[in-house]
């Protein structure tokens, strides 16, 4: 099969790339990355020598339509999975316009493309933030495939957005499509502006840790090695105009992330530093997955203390990626961000 994956210098991205090239040696990939602040080449330009005739890099942004026909006409491309987007709630939250291009308008013109091209299966990457916010004291209470679509951040309404598109080409062309909702996801790789990575490295420096309100959301975390073997059966066995909810099954509140994060690093509280809450903070996610467990066979298989642990250990050996990735920019804005 010769797939397209775009956003693959990205966190998931990459790592899915990783995974299929891996797993399945008929597969060859063309990895098309705009490369924004968010997309890093470093980890990804020994996939060429480990993979050579299987991995091709192509820069282009996916709204660019022109750029996207080329690629699905050069790379005789059969399959595509999106997981290109600006994809941090808090940058959404400060100008909405990014991802209205990308996260919208870029998706309109992939599935255009995709459609001209008779491509044979599309994953849209979608996410459980389309569904809004559960309460913390409905503990049973959890997303499934047809909750309502009640966005609550200009990330969210983009990618709720997206997802009504991706249904209308289902629907209206029979474009064979797909349609994944994870959970957050920790694990190699991510850009540390996200919660995990973004306390530890502070941690590490001593430097103090913003912990939005409460700190009492809780978010429902996955691997993202288990995410992506469910992106991978998706893709192979998903039925046409299907909705999967992946999640991770360990349901865990920031502040409980943050303290295991501090014992890693040897550190004491006092480091915490409560901060003013995200406006229009999402106080809890949680994932029925039942639908892509009897369709698909998905259970996520990694413990959340055990996962966070080795996510830990990688960081902590990959200085290297992190001052890669890590650059000025990145700082100033961080910093602005939290007003130091
Ligand atoms: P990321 O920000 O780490 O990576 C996004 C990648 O997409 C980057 O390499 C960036 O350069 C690229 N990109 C952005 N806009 C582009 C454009 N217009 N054209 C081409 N490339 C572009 O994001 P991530 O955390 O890896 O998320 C990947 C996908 O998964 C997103 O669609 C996100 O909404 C979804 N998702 C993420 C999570 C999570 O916890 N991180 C959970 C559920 C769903
Ligand atoms: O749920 C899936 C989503 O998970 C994905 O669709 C998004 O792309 C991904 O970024 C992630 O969104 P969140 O907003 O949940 O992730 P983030 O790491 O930004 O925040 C996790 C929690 O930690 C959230 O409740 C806000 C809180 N937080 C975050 C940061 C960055 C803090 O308290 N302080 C912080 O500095």
């Amino acid at each position: 099969m010769r797939l397209l994956v775009t956003g693959g210098c990205g966190f998931i991205g990459g790592n899915f790339i990783r995974m299929i090239l891996r797993a399945r040696s008929d597969v060859v990939v063309c990895n098309m990355d705009k490369l924004s602040y968010a997309g890093n080449t470093a980890h990804m330009q020994d996939m060429e020598r480990a993979y050579p005739g299987r991995y091709f890099f192509e820069r282009a942004d996916i709204a660019d339509a022109a750029a996207a026909r080329e690629i699905l006409r050069t790379h005789k491309i059969e399959a595509l999975v999106n997981f290109a987007a600006e994809s941090h709630v808090d940058r959404s939250i400060e100008d909405a316009t990014p991802f209205l291009r990308s996260n919208v308008q870029g998706v309109v013109v992939l599935l255009k493309a995709a459609l001209d091209a008779g491509i044979k299966r599309f994953v849209q990457i979608s996410t459980d933030e389309v569904y809004g916010s559960l309460p913390l004291e409905a503990k049973d209470a959890s997303f499934r495939e047809d909750s309502p679509l009640s966005p609550n951040s200009p990330y969210a309404a983009s990618k709720a957005s997206a997802d009504l598109f991706c249904r209308s080409f289902f629907k209206t062309y029979d474009l064979p499509l797909v349609i994944t909702r994870c959970s957050n996801n920790y694990g190699p790789y991510q850009f540390p502006e996200k919660l995990i990575p973004l306390m530890f490295f502070r941690a590490m420096r001593g430097e103090s840790l913003p912990l939005y309100g409460d700190g009492l959301n809780v978010r429902d975390w996955i691997h993202v090695e288990d995410h992506c073997r469910g992106v991978l059966l998706a893709l192979e066995k998903g039925r046409a105009g299907a909705i999967y909810n992946f999640g991770g099954g360990a349901e865990r509140g920031n502040l409980h992330v943050v303290r295991e994060i501090l014992k890693f690093c040897g550190r004491d509280e006092s480091l915490i530093r409560p901060v003013k809450d995200r406006p229009g903070h999402d106080r809890r996610y949680a994932m029925d997955y039942g639908l892509a467990a009897r369709e698909l066979g998905f259970s996520p298989s990694c413990c959340f203390e055990e996962g966070l642990r080795r996510t830990l250990v990688w960081y902590r050996e990959n200085q290297a990626w992190v001052d890669d990735v890590a650059s000025g920019d990145y700082l100033s804005d961080i910093r602005k961000r939290y007003g130091e």
